[in-house]
């Protein structure tokens, strides 16, 4: 692989891959990033790069879906691998408005689909990446393996299925090099504040309310977003063609006890000018409908088959990416002066 088509490359998972694949991992090659730069597109996300790895970096603002550029480009750049990020990523977004969702998610992906098609011969690898979310909902015990069937509760992960399969079937069909990892939730440096973590880191630092859905008992299966890169870089290198890898942190964690311990790590980093715990900034709101109650990876073929774990706990995960927020006000300042003030209006009614 020397010429790697990234797409979706300034949004949050996207530019931390692209930086552990220039500066950290065995990668030699050029990286060519395509993004359309949506709300959650960043190329802040990616400052330095071009000068910390001169020659190995091309950022192309682009929707996946224009077959043109997209053509012209795979075809200067001699792209021979692919690694698919872009998406619309957010369950609370596709449930007010799903369209994007459907566009890029699927539509998207059977675009590149396609254009990989087209010129085959070149290429080594196509890589979807895909979400714990397709499976649907567990019960108190058991976890989703590479076999359990897929039952999507919510507009984004239907359309997340939707591009599962497709990527599948351009293998079972036309012998494309493909291989897709479904991993659970992320967190970490550069993750836009409507996803859980950073919203409540932000919220908590400016001494807003801190809206957990329900009864807050609902669980997720943390993953440190570096620990999601190597084990996608693993996959690229060495996974078999054909095949599907389960990711996961082995850290399942309540929406409350996360929120809690976000509350308690910012009063031990930084004590809140009226001296108040956090915690009582703690609010209790409407559940999201659909609402998945529990996931939980079982990621025993990609341990046991390329020797992948993830190598961050949870609370130190947390310590370093509430340290991160913290010491970035400005990269935080920028992106909450954007759109993401309309978002939070159109949910809470105030700014
Ligand atoms: P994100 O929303 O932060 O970033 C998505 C990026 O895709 C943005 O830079 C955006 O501008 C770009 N994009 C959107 N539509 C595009 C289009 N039509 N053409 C080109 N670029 C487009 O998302 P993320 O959290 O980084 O997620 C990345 C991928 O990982 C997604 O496919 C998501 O489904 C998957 N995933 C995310 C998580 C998670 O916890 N965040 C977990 C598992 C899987
Ligand atoms: P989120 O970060 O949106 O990821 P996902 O829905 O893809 O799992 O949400 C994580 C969990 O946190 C989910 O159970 C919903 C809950 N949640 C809240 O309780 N309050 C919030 O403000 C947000 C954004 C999420």
């Amino acid at each position: 692989m020397e010429n790697m088509l990234v797409t979706g490359g300034c949004g949050f998972i996207g530019s931390n891959f692209i930086r552990y694949l220039l500066e950290e991992s065995d990668f030699s090659g050029r990286v060519v990033n395509v993004d359309k730069l949506t709300y959650a597109g960043n190329p802040e996300n990616l400052s330095g790069i071009e000068n910390d790895s001169p020659g190995r970096y091309i950022f192309i603002r682009a929707d996946i879906g224009d077959q043109d550029i997209m053509a012209h480009l795979y075809n200067d750049y001699e792209i021979d691998s692919i690694c698919h990020f872009a998406a619309e990523s957010h369950v609370d977004r596709s449930i007010v408005k799903p369209d994007a969702f459907i566009q890029t998610n699927i539509v998207g992906t059977f675009s590149l689909l396609e254009l990989a098609r087209a010129n085959q011969e070149r290429l080594q690898r196509f890589h979807h990446i895909s979400t714990d979310e397709v499976f649907g909902s567990l019960g108190t015990e058991g976890f989703f393996t590479e076999e359990t069937a897929y039952q999507p509760n919510s507009p984004y992960s239907a359309s997340k299925a939707g591009s599962d399969h497709l990527v599948r079937a351009y293998y079972k069909t036309y012998g494309l090099p493909i291989t897709i990892s479904n991993c659970s939730n992320n967190y970490g440096p550069y993750q836009f504040p409507e996803k859980l973590i950073p919203l409540m880191i932000l919220n908590a630092l400016e001494g807003k309310p801190l809206p957990v859905y329900g009864d807050g008992r609902h669980v997720r299966d943390w993953l440190y977003v570096r620990d999601h890169c190597s084990g996608i870089w693993r996959v690229m290198k060495h996974g078999k063609i054909g095949e599907t890898y389960n990711m996961g942190g082995s850290n399942e964690m309540e929406n409350i006890k996360v929120v809690e311990m976000i509350c308690d790590i910012l009063d031990e980093f930084q004590i809140a000018a009226d001296k108040s715990s956090r915690r009582d900034l703690i609010t209790f709101v409407r559940d999201r409908p659909g609402h998945d109650r529990r996931y939980a990876m079982d990621f025993t073929k990609l341990r046991r088959t390329l020797d992948w774990r993830p190598e961050e706990s949870f609370e130190s995960g947390l310590r370093k990416t509430i340290r991160w927020y913290l010491e970035h006000r400005e990269w935080v300042d920028r992106v909450k002066g954007g759109e993401y003030q309309s978002w939070i209006k159109e949910q809470y009614g105030r700014p």
